[in-house]
């Protein structure tokens, strides 16, 4: 029962109210029994008139159709409704699409009854969804329509988790007919808004370039963000935001939507004749079809909306506490990650033991805490075209095995992880000659690639349980502390020997992964999983159920991340997000970026290191384990703090801040595009600052490398130094400069409201110890604390 609403008032009103902490829900049951979205956006209070919230009708509008002949003044077309269906009179995507008879879809559901319980019951049908450890965390409305016609239920649940104003939404529509029908589209939820004042803003890109953020102003028409190719993939991510026009990172109203699954996906925002918006999200029904037989149920993923009146950093925030409280799950929930150093692109696939204790050696010198051993371990993996399927030990590399690898690894001091690609089988490879049918492909047809390889059949039971146990004999033998879950092509072909409609197997895949995904997790509830899919392929919701973080890109440099990251930011908390300090040239860009800049912008992450620790020179060890120091002490913060976008971009910078609750601590993220000539005073301004502290605000000491001045380094030797002679190597290899080292202290007010004067950046007017250098790509971290005045 909703404690705060008598039940009986609400039912005579026939609206059904759920509250957050500063948001609430207004759902109303209308004369005709349709449910109306009332309100949703900041609490209103409980005696408020609803009154005005009402559609107000007096005459009809142009050509639209009346419900019926005793309401002909009830356009659904223009009314926000909960749900929609075709055929009555809704000219908007449809929510729910069936069809049945002779190829018919008109359907019509209206209100049969609800109730409101206390913390959320597990929905079934559902391997992956949110969930309440208290039943104090939310409160889940239950409400059941039918069609006014045939047996056909359709039950909506809301869970309002009150700590984070978010709410979890989904459908299950179940056949009470005596024949099959076909779910063509099931949206998981569908908002209509009463105007279209809006902007969209998506998060696409491709491989190395994921969730970009793109932001334009809705439009008539349909706008639709999607994937088909059966991940939740690269291209366009589930998450989306509307955003007010006015709407900045502190300011304006906003809504923030995301979807807990991993496949196809559809988001639409459509803005309507009559210039209201209708938002839906779901799985994609193109590619899509289901066929429900009698009494059967079909259960859309859970999809999850948050509202925000004070800018879309708080959308954010509520999404970050969200994910950290009611999807991730298990051992590693709210725990402290461990600081990793990945083998990948320090040898790709060339490795032996020797070299790899090596490097396990130099890492835990210099304060890494876990060791993962990447793709190559196994089979004949000696590049990309062979032995996916082949979970057993390449004792050419690893003579010795994985049990004596990871126990040389543990005696080091560190914790040992490794890599999996489980979904995939390669041609050349012994499981592919003892099932060539366990591969997805089309009888007959010629299959299409995808790095060589193809994906295995987790519709299948056989297959996953064979999964299942190949991956556990795996984890048993390597003492795996770490398992990174890779998953490196997209589907094509799509084709089961299971036999069931093929218009079902994308949706079959995503369960049997969830199912595979869900018993490993449940056999090793200790070790810290990473998913990962050509870097971040499959960053989502349903995942996160899983695994507590996920690869974020395959793209390391620095400057890109600050894109990646920064938009991944919009609907992932810090924690979910690994990020790794890589060589320079960074290998996907070819960019050279300075090692502490590198490490600033992967500190706002889940830190690793991947990359050669042992050919680093002592100069660049001392940096690298003064930043693992760095980040060790700061962890809890920034991994778990509450992070803030400051700026995107703009003025050739983007800043990050992650706050403690209290906002008595916070660490800032500086980091400069390209460098300008003559810039004028840079402020440091944090609009979050409690106006009644006061504050110190302190740099992170960095290292800056003496090449960094090129020629002008002449101004002051004694000696000439020459562009490629040999003084020059040494110098650059043994001479750093230390970074200035501002520590200021301020007042709350003035660091909120109008900011901190930054000593000056070199602008090739002269040079002091207080100088800024910090070139293309440079950047700086800013520690900021509350002191006692
Ligand atoms: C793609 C991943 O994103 C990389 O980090 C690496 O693990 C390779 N696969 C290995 O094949």
């Amino acid at each position: 029962m909703d404690s705060e609403v008598p039940m009986e008032k609400a039912l005579k009103e026939r609206i059904i109210r759920l509250d957050g902490k500063n948001t609430a829900y207004l759902i109303r049951v209308n004369s005709t029994g349709h449910l109306e979205n009332l309100y949703y956006g900041k609490r209103l209070r409980h005696d408020a008139t609803l009154e005005p919230l009402m559609q107000n009708r007096s005459v009809g509008l142009g050509t639209s159709v009346g419900y019926d002949e005793q309401n002909p003044l009830l356009i659904l077309d223009a009314a926000c409704l909960e749900t929609s269906t075709p055929g009555k009179g809704d000219f908007r995507t449809p929510a729910v699409v069936v069809e049945y008879d002779n190829g018919m879809t008109t359907l019509d559901f209206v209100y049969n009854s609800h109730r409101i319980v206390k913390g959320k019951p597990p929905i079934k049908g559902l391997l992956a969804q949110s969930y309440v450890e208290k039943d104090e965390e939310a409160v889940t409305l239950q409400i059941q329509l039918r069609d006014k016609k045939l047996p056909l239920v359709l039950q909506m649940y809301y869970t309002m988790f009150t700590d984070c104003d978010v709410i979890a939404k989904t459908c299950i529509l179940t056949n009470g007919t005596k024949e099959s029908i076909t779910i063509r589209n099931m949206a998981s939820l569908q908002l209509d808004l009463p105007d279209s004042n809006w902007d969209v803003v998506s998060f696409d890109g491709a491989w190395a370039r994921e969730r970009s953020v793109n932001r334009r102003r809705l439009q008539a028409g349909i706008t639709e963000i999607s994937s088909t190719c059966g991940v939740s993939s690269a291209f366009h991510n589930p998450a989306i935001f509307l955003e007010r026009p006015d709407c900045t990172a502190t300011k304006g109203e906003c809504y923030a939507f995301n979807l807990i699954y991993s496949g196809n996906h559809r988001q639409i925002i459509e803005k309507t004749p009559y210039s209201m918006t209708r938002f839906q999200t779901g799985i994609n029904p193109q590619g899509f079809s289901w066929v429900l037989g009698p009494g059967r149920e079909f259960t859309a993923p859970e999809a999850v909306m948050t509202y925000s009146f004070t800018g879309n950093a708080t959308a954010s925030t509520n999404m970050h506490s969200f994910v950290n409280n009611h999807i991730v799950r298990g051992a590693w929930k709210y725990r402290q990650r461990p600081v990793l150093c990945n083998n990948w692109e320090a040898t790709y696939f060339n490795f032996s033991e020797d070299r790899i204790i090596d490097l396990a050696k130099s890492a835990y010198d210099l304060g890494v805490e876990l060791f993962v051993l990447d793709d190559g371990w196994f089979g004949q993996r000696d590049n990309d075209t062979t032995s996916l399927g082949d979970w057993f030990v390449n004792t050419k590399k690893l003579p010795g095995g994985l049990t004596h690898l990871a126990d040389n690894i543990h005696k080091i001091g560190l914790l040992f992880g490794i890599w999996v690609e489980p979904e995939m089988i390669s041609r050349l490879s012994r499981l592919y000659d003892r099932h060539p049918d366990w591969a997805i492909m089309i009888p007959g047809r010629k299959p299409s690639v995808g790095r060589n390889q193809f994906i295995l059949d987790l519709t299948r039971k056989e297959v996953r349980d064979y999964l299942v146990s190949a991956m556990s004999e795996v984890f048993r033998l390597s003492k795996a502390d770490y398992v990174k879950w890779d998953m490196n092509r997209v589907f094509s072909d799509l084709y089961s020997t299971n036999g069931f409609f093929m218009g079902e197997f994308g949706h079959r895949y995503v369960q049997g992964l969830y199912d595979v995904m869900g018993r490993l997790v449940k056999e090793f509830p200790n070790i810290l999983f990473e998913g990962c899919a050509s870097g971040g392929n499959r960053f989502d919701l349903g995942i996160l159920c899983f695994m507590p973080q996920i690869w974020t890109s395959d793209n390391s440099d620095a400057c890109c991340r600050t894109s990646i990251q920064g938009g991944t930011s919009y609907a992932y908390p810090v924690s979910t997000m690994g990020a790794h300090v890589s060589a320079s040239p960074n290998h996907q860009t070819l960019r050279k970026t300075d090692i502490e800049s590198r490490f600033n912008v992967a500190a706002f992450g889940v830190l690793g290191y991947e990359m050669d620790l042992g050919a680093l020179n002592a100069h660049e060890k001392q940096i690298v384990k003064g930043q693992i120091e760095f980040y060790k002490k700061h962890r809890a913060l920034l991994q778990f703090g509450r992070f803030y976008r400051l700026s995107e971009g703009e003025d050739n910078r983007v800043r990050w801040v992650v706050a403690n609750t209290d906002f008595s601590e916070m660490l800032v993220l500086d980091f400069q595009i390209l460098n300008q000539s003559n810039i004028s005073q840079e402020i440091l301004r944090i609009p979050f600052a409690r106006p009644e502290f006061d504050y110190a605000v302190e740099t992170r000491p960095q290292k800056i490398p003496i090449s960094q001045f090129g020629s002008l380094i002449n101004l002051i030797s004694p000696v000439q130094v020459k562009a490629d002679g040999s003084l020059r190597k040494i110098i650059d290899k043994n001479v750093m400069l230390n970074s200035e080292s501002e520590r200021r202290v301020v007042s709350g007010d003035v660091l909120a409201y109008s900011g901190i004067r930054l000593s000056p950046q070199y602008s090739g007017t002269g040079f002091s110890l207080d100088t800024r250098v910090l070139g293309d790509f440079g950047s700086r971290i800013y520690h900021i604390f509350r002191v006692e005045s």
